[in-house]
Parts: structure tokens; sequence; C-alpha cells
């Protein structure tokens, strides 16, 4: 019998991190519901004390979710722990996760707190969230830089005082496997009490190594591993999580335990938070990337033809890749569409929602014939926008283009209700779309990123366009998708510029400490 690796999902909290990456209630019910569906043990759904939003956010995921553990993150203080508990207590099985940083740099620069202190702050947050459950995690943060005899003191304390986890973070992606590895299984040799405790990893990737210190962990004793799908998460990312399952999967001859993942719902989840937080996946990313599976060298190709084995050690439909599956078209009528979303785990709350959704599929079919998975996503991304009362849309666009010509777009906006037209030259037709978006709405955003990436494959697919706009320091994403890249190209901005001159998402997920 193997060993459990429980799986942590924190694309909800450290993902949310990244910058624009802020998530609505919506659209963390939505993705908690694909992580369910993917089987992961915990799901953080949040920062309970963060913002009024979070605390909703996490509510609302705790009262939803039943076949995953639904956790909260906490610093050490009451405010926070009591903050969590109420966002969390409604769920069928709950997690306080507290969490307090123990290396000399944080101590002092950060905290400005003594390690006494800080030892004692940690005892205390864990007796107090162990009122509420008997499922708590500690996190020394910053874990991987902190002194060696210090760290087994507060773990040893925090086990005693009714930790159930113990993580130990690299937070800062400082960590080597090798080292790392060995530093995991030297804490739970000199910490008495670790059998009482379930040890945990959770790596940033700032040197590329988030996922092979995880692994090497998972060598040394570890049993969760904390991770998130696409490898979201602030600065260079934290593990990603279908690398980690993947990788424990496909090499269960090397690693002495599995996960209870259902692998095929691995690129559903990829695609769900991509759109939801406009952050593209890299086309060779590992597991998830466009071309992960794509074999282009002659040799490649007639040795997979041959045999299959010859290249490839994982197949597309393990992770849940239907290579392009066509599966609505023209004809098909509501039901099919309800069908097909429900199976890929998407339910409205509304028959309102559900009509939004059906008229662009509508609109969407007259224009493309085959529609596919991806095309279902975007689309109901498309539509939760609709519905979500944006206060600045498009109502027509015209675009001139000729060989030696300055392009020249000519848009129509409606600006609450009030139609407002401009005309605009620029270096490209998107250019002078969103020079005249700005003659209109005069907004003093900065342009950060703008990227397009094909949904489907083929000349027929649609564009899905991603802008990050950052406007006083803060730094929202927005999407768009349309078969006419110019007109996804301008909703994406839209949708990126109602973010942050009407915000309803939050500032920033995380409350310094
Ligand atoms: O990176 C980190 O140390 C964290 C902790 C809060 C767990 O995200
Ligand atoms: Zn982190």
């Amino acid at each position: 019998m193997k060993d459990h690796l429980i799986i942590f999902d924190t694309t909800m909290r450290d993902g949310e991190q990244s910058p624009g990456a802020a998530m609505t209630k919506a659209e963390k019910i939505r993705i908690a519901k694909a992580l369910e569906r993917l089987k992961v043990d915990v799901i953080e759904a949040g920062f309970p004390i963060a913002s009024q939003g979070d605390f909703e956010a996490v509510q609302a995921v705790a009262r939803l979710i039943k076949d995953s553990t639904v956790c909260g993150l906490s610093r050490t203080g009451d405010a926070d722990i009591d903050r969590a508990h109420e966002a969390l207590k409604d769920a069928n099985s709950f997690r306080i996760h507290t969490f307090i940083a123990t290396s000399p740099i944080h101590m002092q620069k950060k905290l400005r707190m003594e390690p006494d202190d800080v030892f004692e702050a940690a005892v205390r947050a864990v007796k107090r969230a162990r009122n509420y459950t008997d499922n708590v995690e500690f996190s020394c943060e910053d874990s991987s830089r902190s002194d060696f005899e210090f760290l087994c003191r507060i773990v040893e304390a925090t086990i005693d005082a009714g930790a159930t986890t113990i993580n130990l973070p690299d937070t800062v992606g400082y960590a080597v496997p090798e080292q790392y590895g060995d530093f995991i299984s030297r804490i739970m040799a000199n910490v008495p009490n670790s059998d009482k405790a379930v040890f945990s990893v959770h790596c940033h990737n700032d040197l590329g190594l988030a996922v092979g210190n995880s692994l090497s962990a998972v060598m040394h004793g570890a049993r969760q591993v904390e991770c998130t799908i696409n490898g979201l998460g602030e600065r260079a990312g934290n593990a990603s999580l279908e690398e980690i399952v993947m990788a424990v999967r496909t090499r269960h001859d090397f690693f002495p335990c599995e996960t209870r993942i259902d692998a095929t719902e691995i690129m559903n989840c990829s695609r769900l938070v991509s759109t939801i937080t406009g952050f593209p996946v890299q086309p060779n990313k590992a597991i998830v990337g466009a071309n992960a599976f794509a074999h282009e060298s002659g040799i490649h190709q007639d040795g997979v033809l041959k045999h299959r084995e010859t290249y490839e050690i994982m197949r597309a439909e393990d992770v849940g890749l239907n290579s392009n599956r066509i599966v609505l078209g023209k004809l098909s009528g509501r039901n099919a569409l309800r069908t097909r979303l429900k199976e890929l785990g998407i339910e409205f709350s509304s028959e309102q929602d559900m009509n939004a959704a059906f008229k662009r599929f509508k609109d969407l079919a007259d224009r493309k014939s085959e529609i596919y998975d991806e095309d279902l996503q975007a689309l109901v991304s498309d539509a939760e926008v609709e519905t979500a009362k944006e206060h600045i849309k498009l109502v027509s666009m015209r675009v001139h283009t000729e060989t030696g010509e300055t392009p020249q777009t000519h848009l129509t906006l409606s600006v609450d209700g009030n139609e407002r037209a401009a005309t605009s030259g620029g270096d490209g037709p998107v250019d002078a779309a969103y020079k005249a978006v700005e003659q209109i709405m005069g907004s003093g955003v900065q342009l950060q990123l703008y990227s397009v990436n094909a949904i489907t494959t083929g000349t027929d697919s649609q564009g899905e366009v991603t802008v990050r706009l950052e406007r006083g320091g803060r730094i929202v994403n927005g999407q768009g998708a349309d078969t006419d890249i110019l007109v996804a190209s301008v909703k994406a901005y839209l949708n990126a510029l109602n973010k942050i001159l009407y915000p309803v998402h939050r500032e920033h997920p995380q409350p310094a400490n």
C-alpha cells in the first residue's frame, strides 16, 4: 500500500496574489467546483480577513464544496483566526491555516518581533484555531532560510499545541532539491513529535525549482504538497499542481505515494484558471501547454505512429485533452448546451445567466461552424462579464487597414447607457482602437501587457486576448474572445477598464503583516 499524498491547491489564495489575478466570488465558485471535480484534497479558498469580498468568497466556497476540505489562511492574530473560522464554519470539512515568518530576516525586518514572541504567537494561534476545529495547519513562512534549531523548536511546540499539518514553505524560491529534501527529513527526524503531524511543502518558483523541490521533499517524507493550477502565483509562481500530480503518477515506480486526483480534469481546470485570471499558459508548459503533446519532428512522429511509447510517457487523454473534440454546432439547442456545460462543471445559478450564455453561443455558432470545449469556456466567461453589468460596452467598430496607410478605427462605446464615438489612427489597428477608446474614456491607464492566443486550432479559431492595465499602482487583467481578434482586443481592454474604473475586485488579496 502506498502512502496518500495530499494535494493542497492554493490557486485561489497564493495564485490570486499574481498581479491582476484577483478573483470575484463568482469566479472563485467556478474554480472551486472545478477543483472539487479534480478531486483535490484541500482547497485554500482565500484569506478571509483580507477583505469583505474575500470573506464572502471563502464562505460561499465553504458552503458549496462537499468533497474537498476547504481551507482559509490567517495570520496569528485572534481576529484573523476568528474571521477564518467565521468564513469556514458551514463547510462539510474545513481547515484553518495559520502562519508566521520564522527566518531572521523576516522576523527582524518585516515583523519586527523577537524569536520568542514569534514562538509564542504561533503556539497561541494554533491553540485558538484548535478551539474551532481539529484540522489546523501551521506554516513557518520563509522556513528554508530559518535557523534550524529555532524551526525545530517552533514545529515541536505547534504540534504539541494541536497543529495537524506542518508546512515548511520555500517562500522566496531559494531552495535546491537535494538540500530541501534533506532539510525536510532532518526536521522530521529532529522533532520528537513529528509523527503526530503531516509534513507539507509549499515551494515558489523563483529559480524554476518549485516542482523539483516539492518532489524531492516528497521523497524525504513530506505527504502534502501545496501547489497551484498552471503554477500560478506571485513572481515566478508556485509549484504547478499538474506537474506534481503527473510526475507522481507517471513515475509510480519511483514515488512511494499516490494522489486521488482525477487527472482527466486537469485541462479543464487549466483553461478555466487561465481564462479567469488572464494568465495565458505558455505553449511549451509541461502537461497543459498547447505543444505538450504535439510531436513536430519527423523522427518523433514516425516513432509515435509505430509505437506510441517510443516518445510519449503520458497520453493526452490522461490529462483530459480531447484533441479539439467538436462538441456543438449551429443546430445545437439549449439542452445540448446546458448538458455539455454541466459536463464541464459549469452550472448557472439563474436562468438569466443561462440565457446570456445561450445567446452568445448562438451568435458564435453563426460565425463558427464547430464549437469546442475551449470555445464554451470562453463564452461562459464572456456571459458572466455581460451579466456583471459592465459600465463600458462596445457598441460597434469599423476598422480600415491598407498596405502603406495608417490604420484607422472608428468605434462607438456605450458608457453607462450613453453612446459615445471616436476615430483614431495608430501604429496598427489594435493601437488605433485602443487610442479611440482612450479618446472617449481618458482613463490614464498604462497598458502593461497585450497578448493574443488562438483558443483552438485553425484560422476559424476564436482569438483570446489578454491585457493588463495599471493605474495608480493598481493592476488588473482583462480578457475578451471573438472570432475577430480586433473585437476580442477591444473587449479585453474594456473588460480591464471596467475593473479598474469601477472596482468590485479586491485591491490586493494579501494584507501586509
Ligand atoms: O509562501 C509562503 O510562505 C506562503 C505561506 C503563507 C504559506 O504562501
Ligand atoms: Zn506562498
